[in-house]
C-alpha cells in the first residue's frame, strides 16, 4: 500500500505487509531452506573469528588483564541490541536486516544511510577479514612446514607487498559457494563452526592446565577508561549475530528460529570469549599478546612454552575466519539484494538465478569487488571503522523497535523485546557509549563514508526508488480513497 499520506518523500516508509509479499514475487523469492540450528551456526560462524584470534591482543594492550571485563561489557552492549534485532527479524522476515527494518520504520533516507553503513560492516570488513585469513594461513604454513608465501603475493602494497593472493583466493572461493546455494553453504559452515569451537576449547583446556595468576597484576592498569576503550575495539569480536537476521527470508520458521539463533549464538560466543581471555592471561602477559599477529598462538608458544600448539591455533584461526568470511559475505549479498529490489541500487542485479535459487549475479559482482579490495587493503584501522558503522546500525535498529511499536502496535510480533522501550533505550545508550570511545579519526572516516553514500543516493537511489515510483504513479486522492487500501492499523 501507499504508506505515507502525503507526497512520496525521502521519509516514505515501506509497508511491512508489502515487504513480506514481495519476497514471494517470481524471480525475487529466495528458497526457505534454513532451520534454527543452521541459523545459530550462521551466527557463531559470523561471530568467532578475527576478533578472538587477533583483536584480543590489541584489547589486552589497552586494558591489561581487565580485557576480560571488556569482553563482558561488549557482550552486555550487544545483548540489548540483539533483542531488538530478534524482534524486528521475527516480525519482518525479509532480506536486508537493519536496512529493511529501517525502511519500514524510519523511512527511505534513513534506510539508505543504514544500508550504505552496513556495506561498511559487511563488505569492507570481509576484505579485512580475508586479509587476516591470509596472514593466519601463512603463519600456519610457517609453523607447520617451515614455508611461507613471499610478501609480494601475501601482503597489500601498504604492508610491503604487491597484492594479497590468499585473501583474493578465500573471497572468490566463498563467492562460488554462495552462488551454488545457501543450503550447501550453511552445511559447510556448520562443519567449520564445530571445528573452530573445538580449537577454542583446545586452547582453553591447555591454558587452564598451565594457568598462573602472575599476569593478573595489575588487573586494570588503565582503570575504567581502559576497559571501555578496549570494549569499543573488542566489540568487533561480537559482530555477526546480526548476520543471522540477514538470512531471515530463507528461514523455515522465522518467528521461532530467529530469536533463538540470534540470542543463542551471542550467549555461546560470550562464554567462549570470557573463558578464552581468562585462559590466555593465565599463561601470557598482555604485552606478549599485544605484540603478536596471532595472540592466542603466541600465548601458548611464548607464554606456556608449548610451541606445537601455535600451528594448531593458526590452523584453527584459518578455519574460524573462513566461516566468518562466509557468513558476513552472505549477509552483504542479502542486504544488497534488498537494496536492489527496492531500486536504490540497480534492480537488474537482484534477479535470482533459476538453477541455484540464489542472487548469483549480484554475489559475483560483490565477490569480485571485495576480492579487489582484499588484494590491496591493509587491515589496520578497518576494525574500528567497521565497529563504528555497526554500532550506528544498532542505534537505528533500537530506534526502529520503539518507533514500530508506536506506529504499528497491532503488527504480529512473534518475538517481543521485554520491557520496551527500556531495553531498546539501553541498547542505544550502550552503542553510543562505545562509539564515543573510538578515536576521532575513525569518526572522520565514518562521516566521509556516509557523505559518499548521500551523494550516491541523490544521484541514483532518489530517482530510481521503487517506492517513490509506485507512489508517484498513484495520485494522492486515489491513494487516500482506494477501497483496497488497508486501514491504518490493519494487521499485516
Ligand atoms: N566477529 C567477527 C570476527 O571476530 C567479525 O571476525
Amino acid at each position: 500500500m501507499a504508506t505515507t499520506s502525503g507526497r512520496p518523500g525521502i521519509f516514505a516508509v515501506r509497508d511491512v505487509r508489502s515487504l513480506i509479499t514481495e519476497t514471494a514475487e517470481e524471480g525475487h523469492g529466495l528458497k526457505k531452506a534454513v532451520g534454527a540450528t543452521q541459523l545459530t551456526a550462521m551466527g557463531v560462524g559470523a561471530i568467532i573469528g578475527t576478533g578472538i584470534f587477533v583483536v584480543i591482543g590489541e584489547g589486552a594492550g589497552i586494558a591489561g588483564p581487565a580485557v576480560i571485563l571488556s569482553f563482558v561489557l561488549a557482550a552486555v552492549a550487544c545483548t540489548f541490541s540483539a533483542l531488538s534485532y530478534a524482534e524486528l527479524a521475527s516480525s519482518i522476515p525479509v532480506s536486508g536486516s537493519a536496512y529493511t527494518y529501517t525502511y519500514a520504520t524510519l523511512g527511505e533516507l534513513v534506510a539508505w544511510i543504514i544500508g550504505w553503513d552496513l556495506i561498511l560492516e559487511y563488505g569492507v570488513s570481509v576484505a579485512a577479514i580475508a586479509v587476516g585469513w591470509g596472514g593466519n594461513l601463512n603463519a600456519f604454513l610457517d609453523a607447520a612446514f617451515g614455508v611461507a608465501l613471499p610478501d609480494a603475493i601475501a601482503k597489500s602494497p601498504e604492508d610491503g607487498g604487491i597484492f594479497n593472493l590468499p585473501a583474493v583466493f578465500v573471497v572468490l572461493a566463498i563467492t562460488f559457494l554462495l552462488i551454488r546455494g545457501v543450503t550447501e553453504s550453511a552445511r559447510v559452515n556448520l562443519v567449520m563452526v564445530v571445528i573452530k569451537l573445538a580449537v577454542l576449547l583446545f586452547f582453553i583446556v591447555v591454558a587452564f592446565a598451565n594457568f598462573g595468576t602472575g599476569n593478573f597484576q595489575p588487573f586494570a592498569p588503565e582503570g575504567v577508561d581502559g576497559v571501555t576503550a578496549a570494549a569499543a575495539v573488542i566489540f568487533f569480536a561480537y559482530i555477526g549475530f546480526d548476520a543471522v537476521s540477514t538470512g531471515s527470508e530463507e528461514a523455515k520458521r522465522p518467528e521461532r528460529d530467529l530469536p533463538l539463533a540470534i540470542i543463542g549464538s551471542l550467549i555461546i560466543c560470550t562464554i567462549f570469549y570470557v573463558a578464552t581471555a581468562t585462559g590466555a592471561l593465565g599463561i601470557a602477559s598482555p604485552q606478549q599478546m599485544e605484540g603478536s599477529d596471532a595472540p592466542l598462538a603466541a600465548a601458548l608458544d611464548q607464554g606456556a612454552g608449548i610451541s606445537w600448539a601455535a600451528a594448531v591455533l593458526a590452523l584453527g584461526a584459518v578455519v574460524a575466519i573462513t566461516s566468518v568470511v562466509l557468513v558476513i559475505m552472505y549477509g552483504q549479498t542479502r542486504i544488497f539484494f534488498a537494496m536492489c529490489r527496492d531500486g536504490l541500487l540497480p534492480q537488474r542485479l537482484a534477479q535470482v538465478n533459476q538453477r541455484y535459487g540464489t542472487p548469483a549475479r549480484l554475489t559475483l559482482v560483490l565477490g569480485v569487488l571485495i576480492a579487489i579490495l582484499a588484494a590491496l587493503v591493509p587491515l589496520s584501522e578497518i576494525v574500528k571503522l567497521v565497529n563504528i558503522g555497526t554500532l550506528f546500525a544498532f542505534v537505528l535498529v533500537n530506534i526502529g523497535v520503539i518507533v514500530l511499536r508506536r506506529t504499528r502496535p497491532e503488527m504480529p510480533r512473534p518475538y517481543r523485546v521485554p520491557w520496551s522501550p527500556v531495553l531498546p533505550l539501553l541498547g542505544i545508550a550502550f552503542a553510543i557509549y562505545l562509539m564515543t570511545d573510538l578515536p576521532w579519526d575513525t569518526w572522520v572516516r565514518f562521516v566521509v563514508w556516509l557523505a559518499i553514500g548521500m551523494i550516491i543516493y541523490w544521484l541514483y537511489g532518489y530517482k530510481n526508488s521503487r517506492l517513490r515510483r509506485e507512489q508517484s504513479s498513484t495520485p494522492n486522492w486515489a491513494r487516500e480513497h482506494d477501497p483496497q487500501r488497508p486501514e491504518d492499523g490493519d494487521p499485516s
